[in-house]
């Protein structure tokens, strides 16, 4: 091959149809704002916490670096920055004190998730508290939901399990309640449990198509959540199934889901936009945690451009269709858009 460049013999470069040139609005940053189609707001992120025991702890996440384990005293702070960041929305996972085969402590009255609940409503009543409903970081086997003699876990029972514990996290004061259990008919016996309870005004975040990913593996660290045996996939989804997931969404819908999510987020962008044709209620994608380590990882050894990376992360999110994102960048990500003026 010659790198030795020849003139062309009848094209000139005068006869590409000037109608084509599409770098003209790529010519200067005023052009290219001008025409961007996403856009990408502090206003969109939700920020996960994890809330333990104890006072004054700020206990680093290995897996994941930049988060940490709070305790409740610590929660008005992180509720003051989410504030002066536009960040309108703070999830809540619960480390308890101590587990046992019900997860009591996701339901009992004063459960580190509703103490951490009464605190943020009353340090910043405005910020949105979302409460993640889920058994798994309660009981002492790691699942989901209860157990019959046999390992297996047991839809009904646990429904019932869940519907206690979504009332509970309404009394405490919780704006959106966000079951990610994945047992059948949590959505509308929960909806049922909050009506009766006097909680007709709270809002249901379904993980409707929530999946058996790996991409949990730190979060399970952080929340002390993995399994004691077995694993997930007779509950959450299997990862090759998009119109299962179109499914789970609608019967979601139907049982009174007010919006919906996509988990995790970057492999399943596909049934993000899917979800996003085909139904109107909000969307959300949960850019789960290793996700995020993988990210971190590459840029903590100087593999790629962090802020840029993460940027572009998550506007491909939204590009595919999400209205909200779940993610353990939106605080980084809020101070970068804010510095860029975005
Ligand atoms: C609880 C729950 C999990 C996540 C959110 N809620 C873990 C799991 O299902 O194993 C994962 C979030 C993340 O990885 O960031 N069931």
């Amino acid at each position: 091959m010659t790198t030795t460049q020849r003139p062309l013999a009848s094209i000139e470069t005068t006869d590409i149809p000037t109608a084509h040139r599409m770098r003209r609005l790529r010519r200067s940053e005023g052009l290219r704002r001008m025409v961007r189609e996403t856009r990408l707001a502090p206003t969109d992120f939700i920020y996960p916490v994890f809330v333990t025991t104890g006072h004054g702890v700020r206990e680093p996440i290995p897996s994941m670096p930049g988060q940490s384990r709070l305790s409740v005293d610590q929660l008005a702070q992180e509720a003051a920055e989410l504030r002066s960041l536009d960040i309108p929305a703070i999830l809540l996972f619960g480390i308890p004190e101590s587990k046992d085969a019900q997860g009591s402590g996701a339901w009992i009255p004063d459960g580190i998730i509703q103490q951490a609940t009464r605190a943020l409503k009353q340090a910043q009543p405005e910020l949105i508290v979302v409460t993640d409903v889920c058994l798994c970081e309660y009981t002492d086997h790691g699942h989901c939901g209860v157990l019959a003699d046999d390992g297996s876990v047991l839809n009904d029972a646990s429904v019932e399990l869940l519907a206690q514990t979504a009332l509970s996290q309404a009394e405490a004061g919780a704006d959106v309640i966000a079951p990610s259990d994945m047992m059948d008919g949590r959505i509308g016996v929960i909806r049922l449990a909050l009506d009766q309870g006097g909680f007709d005004d709270r809002t249901l975040l379904a993980y409707s198509a929530k999946f058996a990913s790996a991409f949990y593996g730190p979060f399970r660290d952080a929340a002390d959540s993995a399994p004691q045996f077995g694993d997930r996939r007779a509950y959450q989804m299997d990862p090759p199934n998009a119109r299962e997931a179109m499914r789970a969404i609608e019967r979601d819908l139907a049982e009174g889901a007010d919006m919906v999510m996509v988990k995790p987020a970057l492999a399943y962008l596909d049934l993000v936009r899917e979800a996003r044709q085909r139904f109107d209620a909000p969307l959300a994608a949960y850019n789960v945690s290793g996700e995020y380590a993988m990210l971190k990882a590459a840029a903590a050894n100087g593999w790629i451009d962090e802020e840029r990376v993460v940027l572009e992360t998550l506007i491909g999110i939204r590009r595919a269709g999400a209205d909200l994102i779940l993610t353990y960048h939106a605080k980084d990500a809020a101070r970068w858009l804010a510095r860029k003026g975005a």
